[in-house]
C-alpha cells in the first residue's frame, strides 16, 4: 500500500521529540516526515535535536547520524553522498534538492524535511518511483540505429555534435525537477514531466541516433509533451544546474520544424 505525501501546508501530526544530547554545544533541530505503511497512523513530523559536532556538514550527514545513533527506524535512500546517484533527493527547507549537497548551515532554524512532493510514499522519505521509471522506459533511453555499425570501431561523434549533449548527459534522474513541476503534479499520469523530457531530448539530439522521427512521433501527444507551460520551477530546483524547461522548448521547436 502506498500513500501520497501531504502538501506542505496540510496538517501533519506532531510526532516524537528527541532532545539534544547532554553536553552538546552546537545543536540543530530537524523535523522529519514519518509515515509507515505498516501502521494505520497518519503521517507525523518527528523532531530530532542533534549535536552538530557528531556529524558532517551536510543534511545527509545529519540524517545518517540520526539513523545510526538516535532512531534506526528512519528510512531514506542514499548511495554516493557525492551528488552523483540522485537517490537522496528530498524536500529540504521547502526546496527539492539532494541531501548530500545541502549544507546544514544554509538552513535557518529547524531543518524541515519531507519526501519529494506529490509522489506516492513507500516509507518516510522514500518516494515510490515505479511510475516515473516506467515513463523513463517509455522514451527508450538508449542509442537506436538502423545502419550497420562500422566494422572496426565504435560510432564516432565530432566535437560539435558531442557538445550538443552538454547540459543533458549530466542529469542524474533525481526527479527534483519533475516533483517541483505543477503540470506534473496534476497530470503526472500522462504528462512525462521535465526529467523524462530532458532525457528524451538527450537522445533526440544525439548525432549517432537514427530514430529521431520515431522518437518525435511518440511525443506528439497533447499530454506527454504539451503539458509544459514554461513555469520553469524545474530549472530553479535542479541540483545539477540543468534546464529541463529549455530542453522541452527545443523538442517543441523540433516538432514545428518537421511539420
Ligand atoms: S517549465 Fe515545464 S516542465 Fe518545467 S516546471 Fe514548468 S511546466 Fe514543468
Ligand atoms: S534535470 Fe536535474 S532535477 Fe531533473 S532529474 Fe535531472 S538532475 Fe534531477
Ligand atoms: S547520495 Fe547520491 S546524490 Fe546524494
Amino acid at each position: 500500500m502506498v500513500e501520497f505525501a501531504l502538501p506542505r501546508n496540510s496538517k501533519v501530526n506532531r510526532g516524537k521529540t528527541y532532545p539534544a544530547p547532554k553536553g552538546a554545544k552546537r545543536t540543530k533541530a530537524f523535523a522529519i516526515y514519518r509515515w509507515s505503511p505498516d501502521t494505520e497512523e497518519n503521517p507525523r513530523l518527528d523532531e530530532y535535536t542533534i549535536d552538530l559536532d557528531k556529524c558532517g556538514p551536510m543534511v545527509l550527514d545529519a540524517i545518517i547520524h540520526i539513523k545510526n545513533d538516535i532512531d534506526s527506524t528512519l528510512t531514506f535512500r542514499r548511495s554516493c553522498r557525492e551528488g552523483i546517484c540522485g537517490s537522496c533527493a528530498m524536500n529540504i527547507d521547502g526546496t527539492n534538492t539532494l541531501a548530500c549537497l545541502k549544507p546544514i548551515d544554509e538552513v535557518k532554524g529547524t531543518v524541515k524535511i519531507y519526501p519529494l512532493p506529490h509522489m506516492p510514499v513507500v516509507k518516510d522519505l522514500v518516494p515510490d518511483l515505479t511510475h516515473i521509471y516506467a515513463q523513463y522506459t517509455s522514451i527508450q533511453p538508449w542509442l537506436q540505429t538502423q545502419s550497420a555499425p562500422p566494422p572496426d570501431r565504435e560510432r564516432l561523434q565530432d566535437p560539435d555534435s558531442r557538445r550538443k549533449l552538454d547540459g543533458l548527459y549530466e542529469c542524474i534522474l533525481c526527479f527534483c525537477c519533475s516533483t517541483s513541476c505543477p503540470s506534473y503534479w496534476w497530470n503526472g499520469d500522462r504528462y512525462l514531466g521535465p526529467a523524462i523530457l530532458l532525457q528524451a531530448y538527450r537522445w533526440l539530439v544525439d548525432s549517432r541516433d537514427e530514430m529521431t522521427g520515431e522518437r518525435l512521433d511518440s511525443l506528439e501527444d497533447p499530454f506527454r509533451l504539451y503539458r509544459c507551460h514554461t513555469i520553469m520551477n524545474c530549472a530553479k530546483t535542479c541540483p545539477k544546474g540543468l534546464n529541463p524547461g529549455k530542453a522541452i522548448a527545443e523538442i517543441k521547436k523540433m516538432m514545428v520544424a518537421r511539420a
